[in-house]
């Protein structure tokens, strides 16, 4: 997975494309690159690493011209090496690849049989091996495209330059967005409309299976059969600049601060301040459901597992809920009456939206919990529940799964009301106590110095273990994940219960562990817990509120979250979660926004 873009233009493009990279860096920074067509043919530059690096090659070495293809990459076969960095190349044909050939390993022996030489350890170089020998038999441009794509299997989103055709692009999707962008005697091809948000909002979005040929005003698109087909231009709103961190020193930093709005902003699209009523979007009528099947991955699945407490416990409604990229091989018997529900802050990772076809194709009724309102997700489900985070930025999601967990919320109490078990009076406080969450996040905020002053140590640490019950399992889940995917510590997240089941082998002096224990019916047995932990020597570090406080033993770190209603404290929780991984993170000089091997945008499965 990775991101890329395609001008078509009237001027200049090196500039452009290296704009366009960087808010597509959100999807992979292993290596990047851009390809010219200028007045002495195609020409490319590429470098490992992130785009500054390939700038300050460029700044050296400019590439000339007006139309140009570029590409920031998500490893997936072969290292983050220049070599393997796209563009690549073969003959005529310059290609960018989002997405991966699954028979690329067959292609390559057999194109290998006919003399091809490889100088890339990538699945992508193999298409531009096929697309080039098509050409070199003959075939014009499209129908070359054509023959290429009807051999690959897998998933992709190309973008192709072709020597000797100097105001020509050819594009093609299956499994990965692209979108086409139309510009004044300009025309593009990007990921997504962010891509191409600087140049132009008149957008359309590539249908599965089809193809594309542009030029500097039109677009030719032709479905999977190759007949010419028509597809929507809308006006999107992407806005043209970029996402500013302000005076923060990250956008992780930034977004975490951002909460109280991004949670009050997905609120109000949900529940009615006036009336106290949750409100549905059309389409959605919890009357008529007898269960739900949730389907998501990494943190937006944590927000799943938040989502499923509240569904079972305020709607008594029955949940599934399976991590995307296993759920189709559990192949689950679908039972009538089940909505799917999927849930990503991108709308675009691959297994997720595989989830989602394949709840379709079994006849299911299908919602998607989405933060990109015109991503893949948004366009195929039947329902779209939107998050209104804003751009997020930050690798590590904070704000998208907060909005999610708010908007889950809200959704839980409209199925309690819409399924008789919660009263009009129920609701009305229910309501109430959710609207107060944006103002409990921003009181959470004041733990900010306690939190920071327990980085120095706890970054010192190995392994470290969170645990919590009730729904604050699945915010000690999210605490080990926000801690390892930008620290590089171990970190695992348990129930507090299954501690004795295995992990209490883990403790000693060394292995710090946080326990997320609201007061409440919950605390006591979390405690004991806690207590199986203390007697072996763990360090513990309890996130709690006054109350809980007040019963801490001593000899143990105590950070206190603002008091509030059990319904939202894994909202107000979120926030101290956060914080420690962020502040550990800062401590280690690690890179906060952008931590090794991950990407924002997972679109391959
Ligand atoms: C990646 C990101 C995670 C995110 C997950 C699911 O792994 O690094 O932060 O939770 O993808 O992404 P989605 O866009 O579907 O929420």
């Amino acid at each position: 997975m990775c991101g890329i873009i395609g001008i078509v233009g009237r001027s200049p493009v090196q500039d452009r494309l290296i704009e366009s990279l960087k808010r597509l860096e959100y999807r992979g920074y292993d290596s990047a690159g851009i390809a010219v067509y200028g007045p002495n043919g195609v020409a490319r530059c590429r470098a490992s690493g992130k785009i500054r690096a390939l700038e300050s090659k460029l700044s050296e070495h400019p590439l000339e011209g007006t139309i140009g293809i570029g590409h920031t990459r998500w490893a997936t076969h072969g290292g983050p090496t220049e070599a393997n960095a796209h563009p690549h190349r073969v003959g005529r044909v310059s290609l960018v690849h989002n997405g991966i050939i699954e028979n690329y390993a067959e292609l390559k022996a057999e194109l290998a049989t006919k003399g091809a030489i490889f100088e890339s350890e990538t699945d992508t170089e193999v298409i531009a091996h096929v697309l080039n020998a098509a050409l070199e038999a003959g075939l014009a441009p499209l129908d070359a495209l054509k023959a290429t794509l009807d051999k690959l299997t897998g998933a992709f989103a190309l973008a192709v330059l072709i020597e000797g055709e100097d105001s020509l692009m050819l594009g093609a999707r299956r499994g990965s967005p692209l979108v086409v962008g139309y510009g004044d005697g300009e025309m593009f091809l990007g990921s997504d409309a962010l891509a191409v948000g600087p140049f132009t909002s008149k957008i359309a979005y590539l249908d599965e299976g089809d193809f594309v040929a542009i030029d500097h005003t039109t677009a030719r698109i032709f479905n999977s059969e190759g007949h010419p087909v028509t597809r929507q231009i809308r006006i999107v709103a992407a806005s043209a600049a970029l996402v500013e961190k302000g005076n923060y020193r990250h956008f992780m930093e930034k977004e975490i601060h951002d909460q109280p709005e991004s949670c009050g902003h997905t609120l109000s699209a949900y529940l009615n301040p006036v009336t106290g009523k949750a409100i549905l979007p059309p389409g959605l009528d919890f009357a008529k459901i007898t269960r739900l099947q949730i389907v998501a991955c990494g943190t937006a699945y944590y927000a799943g597992l938040i989502g499923r407490y509240l569904f079972e416990s305020i709607a008594r409604l029955p949940v599934d809920i399976d991590v995307a990229s296993e759920f189709r091989y559990r192949e689950p018997p679908v039972t009538p009456g089940t909505l799917a529900m999927v849930i990503s802050q991108s709308g675009e990772t691959a297994d997720t939206l595989a989830g989602l076809r394949w709840c379709k194709s079994q006849g299911m009724v299908t919602a998607a919990l989405v933060n990109v309102h015109e991503s893949t997700m948004a366009r195929e489900a039947d329902i779209v529940l939107p998050t209104h985070a804003g751009p997020e930025i930050g690798v590590a999601s904070t704000k998208a799964f907060t909005s999610q967990v708010a908007a889950l919320t809200a959704l839980a109490i409209a199925a309690g009301v819409a399924r008789g078990h919660v009263s009009p009076d129920d609701e009305l406080h229910l309501t109430r106590v959710l609207l107060e969450s944006p103002r409990l996040i921003s009181a959470a905020f004041q733990m900010e110095d306690a939190i920071r002053s327990l980085a120095p140590e706890l970054a010192k640490a190995r392994d470290v273990l969170y645990f919590g019950r009730g729904s604050m399992s699945a915010l000690a889940l999210e605490g080990a994940l926000k801690l390892k995917e930008i620290s590089y510590i171990h970190a695992e997240g348990y129930a507090a219960g299954e501690l004795k089941h295995g992990p209490i082998a883990l403790i000693d002096e060394s292995t710090p562990v946080i326990v997320i224990a609201p007061s409440g019916p919950l605390f006591e047995k979390t405690m004991s817990n806690m207590s199986e932990v203390m007697a072996r020597g763990g360090p513990i570090i309890l996130i709690t509120d006054a109350a809980g406080g007040r019963q801490a033993p001593a000899g143990i770190k105590v950070l206190i979250a603002p008091d509030c209603d059990a319904l939202v404290a894994p909202l107000v929780f979120s926030v101290p979660i956060q914080m420690l991984a962020y502040y550990v993170a800062v401590q280690k000089g690690a890179d906060v926004d952008q931590p090794r091997n991950l990407a924002k945008s997972v679109t391959v499965e």
